[in-house]
Protein backbone atom coordinates (compact mmCIF):
# COMPACT_ATOMS: atom_id res chain seq x y z
CA UNK A 1 0.00 0.00 0.00
CA UNK A 2 1.74 3.31 -0.85
CA UNK A 3 0.08 6.48 0.40
CA UNK A 4 1.53 10.03 0.47
CA UNK A 5 0.94 12.07 3.67
CA UNK A 6 0.55 15.81 2.40
CA UNK A 7 0.35 17.94 5.25
CA UNK A 8 -2.04 18.44 8.28
CA UNK A 9 -6.16 19.10 7.87
CA UNK A 10 -5.49 23.16 9.12
CA UNK A 11 -2.62 23.34 5.93
CA UNK A 12 -5.56 23.34 3.53
CA UNK A 13 -8.36 25.70 4.49
CA UNK A 14 -12.20 25.08 3.58
CA UNK A 15 -13.36 24.57 -0.14
CA UNK A 16 -9.35 24.97 -0.85
CA UNK A 17 -7.32 23.22 -4.10
CA UNK A 18 -3.84 22.24 -3.88
CA UNK A 19 -1.72 20.04 -6.18
CA UNK A 20 0.74 17.23 -5.22
CA UNK A 21 3.16 15.03 -6.91
CA UNK A 22 3.85 11.78 -6.82
CA UNK A 23 6.28 10.39 -9.13
CA UNK A 24 5.18 11.65 -12.84
CA UNK A 25 1.51 12.10 -11.49
CA UNK A 26 -0.16 15.57 -11.00
CA UNK A 27 -2.84 14.86 -8.01
CA UNK A 28 -5.38 17.54 -7.24
CA UNK A 29 -6.64 17.33 -3.62
CA UNK A 30 -9.99 19.58 -2.81
CA UNK A 31 -10.74 20.27 0.52
CA UNK A 32 -14.89 20.62 0.21
CA UNK A 33 -15.84 21.27 3.79
CA UNK A 34 -14.43 18.88 6.16
CA UNK A 35 -14.33 16.34 3.27
CA UNK A 36 -11.25 15.32 0.93
CA UNK A 37 -10.85 14.67 -2.34
CA UNK A 38 -7.76 13.95 -5.08
CA UNK A 39 -7.99 13.18 -8.35
CA UNK A 40 -5.57 12.85 -11.67
CA UNK A 41 -5.23 16.67 -12.15
CA UNK A 42 -5.73 16.28 -15.84
CA UNK A 43 -8.59 16.63 -17.97
CA UNK A 44 -9.16 13.45 -20.08
CA UNK A 45 -10.78 16.21 -22.90
CA UNK A 46 -8.34 18.22 -23.67
CA UNK A 47 -5.54 18.43 -20.97
CA UNK A 48 -6.64 21.19 -18.86
CA UNK A 49 -5.56 20.86 -14.95
CA UNK A 50 -8.57 20.17 -12.51
CA UNK A 51 -6.66 22.54 -9.98
CA UNK A 52 -7.40 25.16 -12.30
CA UNK A 53 -11.03 24.24 -11.69
CA UNK A 54 -14.28 25.05 -10.17
CA UNK A 55 -16.04 23.35 -7.42
CA UNK A 56 -19.36 22.88 -7.17
CA UNK A 57 -20.44 20.78 -4.65
CA UNK A 58 -19.04 17.39 -4.43
CA UNK A 59 -18.43 17.97 -8.60
CA UNK A 60 -15.48 19.93 -10.34
CA UNK A 61 -15.40 21.69 -13.83
CA UNK A 62 -13.10 21.64 -15.97
CA UNK A 63 -11.88 24.90 -16.98
CA UNK A 64 -10.95 24.24 -20.87
CA UNK A 65 -14.64 23.48 -21.51
CA UNK A 66 -16.45 22.95 -18.80
CA UNK A 67 -17.08 19.54 -18.43
CA UNK A 68 -18.26 18.13 -14.85
CA UNK A 69 -17.03 15.11 -12.92
CA UNK A 70 -18.01 13.75 -9.29
CA UNK A 71 -14.98 14.01 -6.91
CA UNK A 72 -15.74 10.58 -4.97
CA UNK A 73 -16.62 8.18 -8.24
CA UNK A 74 -14.36 10.06 -10.72
CA UNK A 75 -17.49 9.75 -13.41
CA UNK A 76 -18.14 12.50 -15.98
CA UNK A 77 -21.28 14.14 -15.19
CA UNK A 78 -21.14 16.59 -17.98
CA UNK A 79 -19.42 16.15 -21.41
CA UNK A 80 -18.48 12.71 -22.78
CA UNK A 81 -20.46 10.80 -19.60
CA UNK A 82 -18.60 7.61 -20.67
CA UNK A 83 -15.51 8.51 -19.55
CA UNK A 84 -14.19 8.37 -15.75
CA UNK A 85 -10.75 10.53 -13.83
CA UNK A 86 -8.45 8.92 -11.75
CA UNK A 87 -9.85 9.19 -8.19
CA UNK A 88 -7.57 8.44 -5.10
CA UNK A 89 -8.91 7.68 -1.75
CA UNK A 90 -8.16 10.51 0.86
CA UNK A 91 -7.60 10.00 4.80
CA UNK A 92 -7.07 11.68 7.76
CA UNK A 93 -4.99 10.43 10.20
CA UNK A 94 -3.82 11.81 13.76
CA UNK A 95 -4.76 15.22 11.74
CA UNK A 96 -2.60 14.06 8.95
CA UNK A 97 -3.64 14.52 5.37
CA UNK A 98 -3.03 10.83 2.97
CA UNK A 99 -3.33 10.20 -0.50
CA UNK A 100 -3.89 6.77 -1.27
CA UNK A 101 -2.14 5.77 -4.23
CA UNK A 102 -2.27 2.43 -5.26
CA UNK A 103 -5.62 1.66 -4.52
S1 LIG B 1 -9.99 20.11 -21.26
FE1 LIG B 1 -11.41 19.60 -19.71
S2 LIG B 1 -13.33 19.90 -20.64
FE2 LIG B 1 -11.93 20.27 -22.24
Amino acid sequence: MTKMCVGRVGDFSTNSISVHHYRQVRIALFRHGTAFFAVKDRCPHAGDAFSRGRVEGEQVVCPGHSWMFDLRTGQCLRGDTSCRIRTFRVTVEDDRVWIHLDD
